[in-house]
């Protein structure tokens, strides 16, 4: 193994490239790595990680009130601690579990039959781009209970919101849309909050407008946070892990065989995905004291990321961590989606993502009617595969060729 070079950055080219190619070397050499043109940590070793991700005293959130707070408007779930985050991650919860869940799936179905009919029939579709992402934003408008016909702006907005939060490095320009973006969504879901506080309805953004933390309701700047926070939480994440599934199954073919034979594969292939390339790739925490991590002391005061990516890959964890295996033994699908993960995809500890199982449903339902329906599904042809991204990472797009689907679900051809 080659050494990682003097001056190595995550910032550069090489390592946006293929930071895959580099996490060996960072676990072995340099697991707490400190990068000086960002001015921060990097954490690649499975149980530091973890370490940090759970010692809630040394490693705080604070860190995410400058990253976040500005384009949220407000406070989010991921920078509060205590009696306050736990009452707010329970709104939250009670929108995606139990009957809200289950209608959340029967919605999923039905826009996903929609929007994928016309690609269907063509034979071709980018799973990216023609369906991921507007997928994926529908889905979070209609669990949040926005209105669809508003999705291309919103989309819009959110992009700016997610590029804020996840830059490592922003011109001024790009700081300037971005703060933008997020006073064009604030001053859209104003009245939205106001008509809820009239007539709630069953989606999230009623349940925020009737919830009440230690006997007072929730104010309308707290409630537009959280919106955005789980607006740009939900949407980037799904659409990715649905692309990287297909991609690692297509590059798979005895696997994606035994899938499409055996739907009751799909979680572990979800799972195994999630540990093999989990689109949230970064996690920042702030170092709250002095802590020395792998013979290295942290500062306090230091932001630190943990690299999910690297951490996932620990060969201390995972046998043979580089390759994909729906079959693993150490992975442990049924806890997967759980508190008792043994990948960090949904982080750990008391910030672990709120959203897990409904993105199970989600992904786990669009898999499942997709997965008969694509009869010989491979890569285009003259598709060069790219991925792009340091704190959400994903393919770029993923042009797909199968036989094309008649209406009423024969095959052409
Ligand atoms: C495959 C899909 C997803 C992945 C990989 C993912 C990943 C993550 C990660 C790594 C965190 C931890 C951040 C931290 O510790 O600072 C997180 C937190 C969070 N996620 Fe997700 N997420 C996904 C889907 C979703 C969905 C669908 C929703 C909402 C519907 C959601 C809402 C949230 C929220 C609100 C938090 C903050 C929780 C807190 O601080 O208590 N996520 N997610």
């Amino acid at each position: 193994m080659s050494l990682v070079r003097p001056g190595f950055s995550v910032l550069s080219d090489e390592f946006d490239a293929d930071p895959y190619g580099h996490f060996a070397r960072l676990r072995e050499q340099a697991p707490v790595h400190y990068d000086p043109a960002i001015g921060s940590y990097f954490l690649s070793r499975h149980r530091d990680v973890r370490q940090v991700l759970t010692d809630h005293r040394a490693f705080t959130t604070k860190t995410l009130q400058a990253r976040a707070e500005p384009v949220m408007r407000g406070p989010v779930l991921a920078q509060m601690t205590g009696a306050e985050h736990t009452a707010k991650r329970k709104i939250i919860v009670r929108a995606m579990t139990g009957e809200a869940l289950r209608e959340q799936v029967r919605a999923v179905r039905v826009h996903a039959a929609e929007l994928l009919a016309p690609l269907l029939a063509r034979g071709r579709m980018d799973l990216v781009n023609d369906f991921g992402k507007p997928f994926a934003v529908h889905m979070t408008l209609n669990l949040l209970g926005l209105d669809s016909k508003d999705r291309q702006r919103v989309a819009a907005w959110h992009s700016g919101v997610a590029e804020f939060i996840t830059s490592l490095a922003l011109t001024p320009e790009r700081r300037r849309h971005c703060m933008d973006c997020a006073r064009q969504l604030e001053a859209y879901l104003l009245p939205v909050v106001e008509r809820r506080r009239r007539a709630p309805g069953t989606d999230l953004i009623s349940q925020l407008c009737t919830a009440e933390f230690e006997g007072t309701a929730l104010s309308d700047r707290d409630i537009i946070a959280l919106i955005i926070n789980v607006l740009a939480a939900a949407t980037e994440p799904a659409d990715k892990t649905l692309a990287l599934l297909f991609k690692h199954l297509i590059d798979h073919p005895g696997q994606l065989a035994q899938v499409r034979r055996d739907p009751a594969l799909l979680p572990a292939a979800i799972a195994e995905t999630l540990r093999y390339t989990p689109p949230v790739q970064l996690v920042p925490r702030q170092a709250e004291k002095d802590t020395v991590i792998a013979g290295t002391t942290v500062p306090a005061g230091a932001t630190v990321f943990c690299m999910i990516g690297a951490a996932n890959r620990d060969p201390g964890v995972f046998a043979d961590p580089d390759t994909f295996d729906i079959h693993r033994p150490d992975l442990g699908t049924a806890r997967s989606f759980t508190a008792a993960a043994q990948h960090l995809a949904f982080g750990t500890g008391l910030h672990q993502c709120v959203g897990a199982a409904f993105a199970r449903a989600e992904i786990e339902t669009v898999a499942a009617m997709l997965l008969p329906r694509l009869d010989r599904v491979r890569h285009s042809p003259g598709f060069r595969y790219r991925e792009t991204g340091l704190y959400t990472r994903g393919p770029v797009s993923l042009p797909l060729d199968f036989t094309p689907l008649r209406a009423g679900g024969t095959r052409a051809g």
